[in-house]
């Protein structure tokens, strides 16, 4: 089964074509530098851009792979959450090529599919904990399949990656600036309990990450010499040497980031609902960072469970994620029609799969 995958939920416009489960092509094309601009991603802007490089994208996919539309068994597309107006030009380019040929059209929730990413260089095992740390989102799940997902803990305020995003502009680096607080932070040594792990002492799997920002906004103005210059962050950006107590302060922030996510998916792994988890899977944007990758593997491995995490690559957003998905829940049966609606960030997303493919244009 040959299926298409298309992402257009922030700022990646990204395509890929997944054959029985594995990776065929794929193409993305992101608008990091324009928006950086701005020091966030712009919505209208994102969408203006999906819209331009949306075609030709796919026009490249398809001859760099040597397929027609016709070869195709599926189309894939994020349907949420996301930026509206940005996934509105992916659904509507995915609702066109499914019309035209009468192929069916699949939405894919694009959290599940950071989960799932994984699935296209190793068997995923289940039931696993997920725990999807990116950008906008940072969630605890039990995943028992590709279609079967049960929300345990959320992030109430800042995600993971906002706060990194947020924490790099403090110190005048460019957007998206949780990668570059990796790197830095690797240069140095964490001072431990520098900043705090915020939001442990309760009982819940919720995260919140906006104490922990303002911890660093606290620190970063009491130091004013770590904050960069524009020149003196361009140089730091493309290699140059680090000054150590950046080093150092951006350790103990990775640090206290990844320490904070293990507490929660520790606890989570101690629920009674949990006894039967067979594998920990960190994905999302944030999971490419090497202090999470670090910490959660070492505490999969004290737990005895399988360590299941995507190659950077894969971690960020991308269309092979949408596809490998599109392609799980098309194998069994699961479809959408041409109503399928577009969702928000903020919004939940429906479970409204048909399973009657005569209602493909409906
Ligand atoms: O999953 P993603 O590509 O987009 C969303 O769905 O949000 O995640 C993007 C986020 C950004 O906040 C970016 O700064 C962060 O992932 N990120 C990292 C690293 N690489 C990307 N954060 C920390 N360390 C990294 N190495
Ligand atoms: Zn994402």
């Amino acid at each position: 089964m040959l299926c298409l995958g298309i992402e257009s939920s922030c700022d990646e416009t990204a395509l890929a074509l997944v054959r029985d489960g594995k990776l065929v092509h794929s193409v993305m094309s992101t608008q990091a530098d324009v928006h950086a601009l701005f020091g966030g991603v712009v919505p209208e802007i994102a969408s203006r851009e999906h819209y331009r490089l949306i075609g030709p994208l796919y026009d490249s996919l398809m001859q760099g792979a040597g397929v027609r539309l016709t070869d195709l068994d599926a189309i894939a597309v994020a349907r949420g959450p996301g930026l509206l107006g940005a996934l509105l030009v992916g659904m509507a380019f995915a609702k066109g090529l499914a019309s035209s040929a009468q192929i069916p059209l699949i939405g894919v929730n694009h959290l599940h599919a950071h989960l799932l990413a994984a699935g296209l260089d190793e068997e995923l095992q289940y039931p696993a904990l997920g725990l999807l740390v990116s950008g906008g989102h940072t969630h605890i799940y039990r995943i028992d399949a590709p279609d079967n997902f049960t929300l345990m803990g959320k992030t109430l305020d800042d995600a993971a990656g906002e706060a990194y995003d947020k924490v790099a502009k403090m110190l005048g680096l460019p957007y998206p600036g949780g990668r570059i607080l990796d790197e830095v932070g690797r240069q140095g040594i964490a001072t431990p309990r520098l900043f705090p792990r915020p939001y442990l002492d309760n009982d819940t799997l919720d995260f919140s990450f906006s104490g922990l920002k303002t911890a660093l906004q606290t620190y970063i103005m009491a130091h004013p010499e770590l904050v960069l210059d524009y020149s003196s962050a361009q140089k730091l950006c493309a290699g140059g040497s680090v000054p150590q107590a950046l080093a150092h302060m951006c350790a103990s922030f990775n640090v206290a980031v990844a320490e904070t996510l293990c507490a929660k998916l520790d606890r989570a792994l101690s629920r009674e609902a949990s006894h039967d988890i067979k594998a920990v899977i960190v994905a999302g944007g944030v999971a490419a960072n090497s202090f999470v990758r670090e910490h959660t593997a070492a505490l999969a491995a004290r737990r005895g469970l399988s360590y299941i995490v995507p190659k950077p690559s894969l971690c960020t957003d991308n269309g092979s994620m949408i596809a490998y998905t599109g392609w799980e829940l098309a194998r069994r049966g699961l479809f959408h029609g041409l109503h399928l609606e577009a969702i928000p960030r903020g919004r939940s997303i429906p479970r409204d799969y048909l399973t009657n493919l005569t209602k493909l244009t409906g």
